[in-house]
Formats: structure tokens, sequence, C-alpha cells
């Protein structure tokens, strides 16, 4: 190799060294009779200096624009006092050339990448189309470096404890995970098709029932669902599972991975082991599965309060099983304006409320809008709830599903606009014993909360037929800063119960025999108790990098509709190809 070192890396101990560097053109700056070019490749950037008395290296570098790659001998030398600088890593030290090749010529790029420019006022999808040039920002880079680190460590812990890495077919059936496949049709059988997996879900089980013990796999995994912020369509997975092990054994191993992770990645500790809350307690207290525990807003019930309200409406919902749920808002904390509260009205409605009642405590009564209808009774159970002047309460009434979801997605949207939080604090936890079914509003019914392989407390089991709601299920989520990163359970590992499970979902044995019969065939042979979690690998590198989308955490994503911009895909196929495969493109 010519090169001796990489620019970023010359110090002054350097100075009076001889090197040779290879890279791209950051900037050009012509000076009275002197040229600088910053040099930039992997490691950062160094100033060049090219001098007339070299003639044919100054007349090269005279023709070097931003972008072209170069390769350039010099010697290293400290710069003159008053031009050192702090915002260089090699600010103190400047390469005088001797020697200057152009190895590629570079087209005006599309945007500047020089670091003169916000990345954020430059439009993404230009950035996405020319992404080999967006990643030559280093912020760019660094999450996608991160990553690696992070998977690294990921392969270096779970390799100490154990486990084997092993990969699963992409060209598979479905595996069910509540999103829609993507499918690949087959050539050699025309009509047929495979899945893309959604995860590695039933493989990584029959893995267990194979005997392995102790298996993970960075899992690419397939997904067509609606796309956010926090979605890809195709995206990673850190996938694991475990034989002959119970729930607490699961999330010490994963607290232990996690804690060897941001360590490693960011040189942080990390406290464990991580908060558990129920799914009961976190939706009761928070209004979410994933609550960002970084502030400490709770919700309360105030059922009980206005159990004998005169407010039609309130008792409308108490009458049908419905709730009265509040968020208190301490005045030491906001003072909310009425503008203010109606754009808090307006999310909770598009969380599904019906409305957003609110009472600030003014001396011993209330304002507001339901303050009028209040009994002096209700009265003065609600100053225990605002025990300061000023104090707010943000009140909803529905469905208690509904009424903490709302009043949930208030709390969080106060906690970014007041900034409630330390931006720099990772606050992880499990929530824990989710419902094993949900009501399935579409179908009607009951469907899997997680996916249909959950094993249920041995003690609800005898609810599944007569109370399926409430049937409790060995799931747990791992969340960070509101964030859900991780989900996993415990498995069915017995035929009878698996059958069962299928038949509280709906399905018949035949039925469930057609979907998943080489399942249920393998559920036969002697499966050990096992369970397992996967993590959000996008997820999980864009918290830690602090990125503000996936986007910015994958080499070549996809954006908001599933389009790649830098290769166009997806896209129509020839009349060939279609023809090849016995498909016809219904407009
Ligand atoms: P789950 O469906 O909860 O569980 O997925 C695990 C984690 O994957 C991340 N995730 C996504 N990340 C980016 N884009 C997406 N479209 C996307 N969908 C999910 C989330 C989520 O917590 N087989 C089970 C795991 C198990 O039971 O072991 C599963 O896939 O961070």
């Amino acid at each position: 190799m010519k090169r001796t070192h990489y620019c970023g890396e010359l110090r002054a101990q350097h100075a009076g060294q001889t090197v040779t560097l290879q890279g791209w053109v950051n900037r050009r700056r012509d000076l009275g009779g002197l040229i600088f070019l910053d040099l930039r490749d992997r490691a950062g950037l160094i100033q060049v200096v090219a001098v007339p008395d070299t003639a044919p290296v100054f007349a090269e570098a005279g023709r070097a624009k931003a972008e072209y790659v170069l390769e350039i001998t010099g010697t290293v030398r400290l710069r003159p006092e008053g031009q050192r600088t702090a915002r260089l890593a090699t600010g103190e030290v400047e390469l005088l050339a001797s020697n200057l090749v152009i190895l590629a010529e570079s087209k005006t790029p599309p945007f500047l990448i020089d670091g003169s420019v916000d990345a954020r006022e430059i439009s993404e999808e230009l950035r996405l189309q020319h992404r080999y040039l967006d990643l030559r920002r280093p912020e760019a880079a660094y999450p996608i470096r991160l990553r690696h680190t992070i998977s690294k460590a990921i392969w270096d812990y779970l390799d100490a404890q154990g486990f084997i890495q092993v990969e699963t077919p992409l060209l598979t059936l479905s595996t069910p995970e509540g999103a829609r496949d993507y499918v690949v049709p087959s050539r050699v059988q025309p009509g047929a098709f495979y899945a893309l997996p959604q995860s590695p879900q039933l493989f990584k089980q029959l893995l267990m029932m194979a005997g392995f013990d102790r298996y993970f796999q960075l899992a690419r995994c397939f997904r067509d669902e609606d796309l956010r912020a926090d979605r890809q369509p195709d995206f990673t997975q850190l996938d694991l599972e475990l034989s002959f092990i119970d729930q607490d054994d699961l999330l010490a191993l994963n607290e232990g991975l996690m804690a060897h992770v941001v360590q490693t990645a960011l040189g942080r500790e990390v406290a464990t082991p991580f908060p558990r809350l129920s799914y009961q307690e976190a939706m009761a207290s928070y209004g979410s599965d994933k609550p960002d525990l970084r502030f400490e807003l709770r919700l309360t019930d105030l059922s009980a309060v206005f159990a004998a309200t005169a407010l039609r409406s309130f008792s409308a919902v108490l009458e049908a099983g419905g709730a009265i749920k509040a968020l208190p808002i301490p005045a030491a904390l906001a003072k909310l304006s009425r503008k203010t509260l109606t754009e808090l009205e307006l999310h909770a409605k598009q969380h599904g409320a019906q409305g957003l009642a609110w009472l600030r405590r003014e001396g011993d009564g209330f304002s507001g809008s339901i303050a009028k209808a209040l009994s002096e009774a209700e009265q003065a159970a609600l100053l225990a709830q605002a025990p300061q002047p000023g104090d707010l309460l943000l009140i909803a009434a529905d469905r208690w599903q509904i009424a903490c979801t709302a009043l949930g997605a208030v709390r969080t949207k106060l906690g970014r606009d007041l900034a409630l939080y330390d931006a720099q604090a990772l606050v992880f936890l499990w929530v824990v014993d989710f419902p094993l079914l949900e009501r399935d509003e579409e179908r009607g019914g009951y469907t899997y909360m997680h996916h249909p392989f959950t094993r249920p407390h041995d003690q609800d089991l005898a609810k599944l037929d007569s109370d399926p709601g409430a049937v409790r299920a060995w799931a747990y989520d791992l969340v960070l800063n509101g964030n859900e990163i991780g989900g996993g359970s415990l498995r069915i590992h017995r035929y009878d119960v698996q059958l069962k499970m299928f038949e509280a979902l709906g399905f018949s044995e035949a039925e469930a025999k057609e979907r998943f019969g080489f399942f249920l065939e393998a559920l036969a042979y002697g499966a050990p108790p096992h369970g397992g979690i996967a993590w959000g690998l996008d997820r999980l590198v864009m918290l830690l990098a602090g990125a503000s989308s996936l986007r910015e955490v994958i080499a070549f994503p996809k954006n908001q509709r599933g389009v790649d911009p830098l290769t166009g895909a997806p896209r129509a196929l020839t009349s060939a190809q279609l023809a090849e495969l016995r498909l016809k493109v219904i407009a």
C-alpha cells in the first residue's frame, strides 16, 4: 500500500515525517500564491499546502476541485503560530506537498458535503439519491460505524455466553407478526410464492427443538406496513432464543447484553436490573405500553370521584363500563395557555378520545371546561389531585383503553414540547405480563397480541375459553426512552396447548394444520421449554446515535413511500420477466 497514514491521524508528533495520503478534496482555497487543500478520508481532514516552488504539484493542485480523489506525498510540519486550530483534530499540523497525483476527477456534487451547510437544509430525497456522497459526511457515517460497533459487541457478548449464530431462510413461508408479507414468485412453480420473513420466529423455535439451546442472528426482516420514522420495510433484528430458561433468566441475560453494548458503543454505564412494569400498570399510569420514564408525570383514575356526576357525558361513560382518567400537571412544571389546551385536546382526539376536559385550581375551587358542573364533594376530592394553585387536571372519559392511550399521547407530547427530560438520558424498562389476546375490532373475536406461539400463564389457561381477554402471556417488551426496542416471550412448547391457542384465535385444527402443519408436527417430537426476544437493531442504533430517524442508521434506506431513491426500487418487471413468472399485472 502506498498510503502510510489516514489524513485524520496526523498530529504534532508526526512533524518532520514524510507521509503519503489518499483521499477526497473537501475544499480548495487559493491564497496569494499558495494553494490550500483540505484532504478528507474516513479518519478526518488534513490541510495540505502546495507552493509554486514545486511547480508540477502546484499545477495539479490548481486543477483539483471538490471531491477529486488525490494521492499526496509530503512532509508533515507544524502550522505557523496563530494558524493552529482546535476545530480540526489535525489542526496543529499541515502537509507540505512534494508529489500530487489526481486519481479521479469528480463532477460538481449535487449538494455541498464539505461541512459548510447543515445537512438538514438539503433535501433528504436528494441526499438518499446520492447516498454514497451523503455518507462522505462524517456525521452521516457515524451511525453506520456505531452500528458496526454495536453489532460486534452483540456478537462478542453472545458468543462468550455460548450462543451460536445460525442463518435462517429468506425465501420462506409467512411468519405471522401482524404485518403483510412481501412475496416473491416462484418461476419453477408458477402461481406459487415465497414470503420474505417478518421475523425468523418459527425457525428459531425449530432450532431449539433441534437442540441448539442458545441461538442468535442479526436477522433481516421484511414487513409491508405503514411506514413511520421508526419503521422500515426491511429492517434488522437481533433475534435470540434459549431453551430451558424462565422469564427472569431471559431478562437478566438481555440486561447484561444491553449494558455491554452501551458500554462498548458509548462508554456509558447502564444500571441493571431494569425496572419492570406490568402492561396493566404501564397503561394505567402512563397511558402507553412503551412509557417514557425519563419524566415523572403520571395518570390517575377519577372514576370513583365522578361516580355520581351530574355531567351526562361522564356518567354515560361510567355506566358503559368506561373510566374517567386524568393527567395532573403541577403548576410548578408548566403553566399551559388556553391555546395549548386546545392543541392538546386536538391531540387527544387524534388518539381516539372524544374530548379533553380540563380543570385549573383557583384558590379552593376550580376554573375550566367542566368546573361549573362539579358538586362540592367532587370539588373537595379533586383538590387532593391538584394541591397547589394553578395545578391543572387534564381529563378524558372513555373506554379505559382509549382514555389511557389518549392521555398517554398528551403526556408524551408535553414531555417533548416542554423538554421535561434530559435528552442524553437512557432510561430502560421492561413491560411484562401482556395480555395474550386482544379484541380484533375488524374481524370480531380475539387475535394474538404478539404472535400465536406465546405461552399463556399456566394459572390463566382455563380462561382461554371463558374470558380470553384476561389471559396473561409470558411476553415482555424492552423499552428505551418511550420506544419499543425489543419484544419477546416464552413459547408454547406443548402440542396440545398450541392447538388450544389456535382454537382461541378462531383456527380449526384443520386450518391450523394447513398453515402451520410443519411446525405442529415438530412440536409433537419433544420440544424443550424455550423463549426468546428480538431487538429492533435499527431502533437501538438510532437512539444510541442520537439520530431522529431509522433512515440515518441504515446505509441504504427506503424513503417514507417505501422507495429507494438511489436505485429506484421497486420497479415494474419487463414483459419477458412477467411471462416467465406467468404473472399478469392488473392495473
Ligand atoms: P416484534 O414484532 O416485536 O417481535 O419485533 C421485534 C422488534 O423489532 C423492531 N421492529 C421494527 N424495526 C424497524 N422497522 C420495522 N418495521 C419494525 N417492526 C418491528 C421493534 C420490535 O420491538 N418474533 C418476535 C420476537 C420474539 O418473540 O422473539 C418479533 O418479531 O423494535
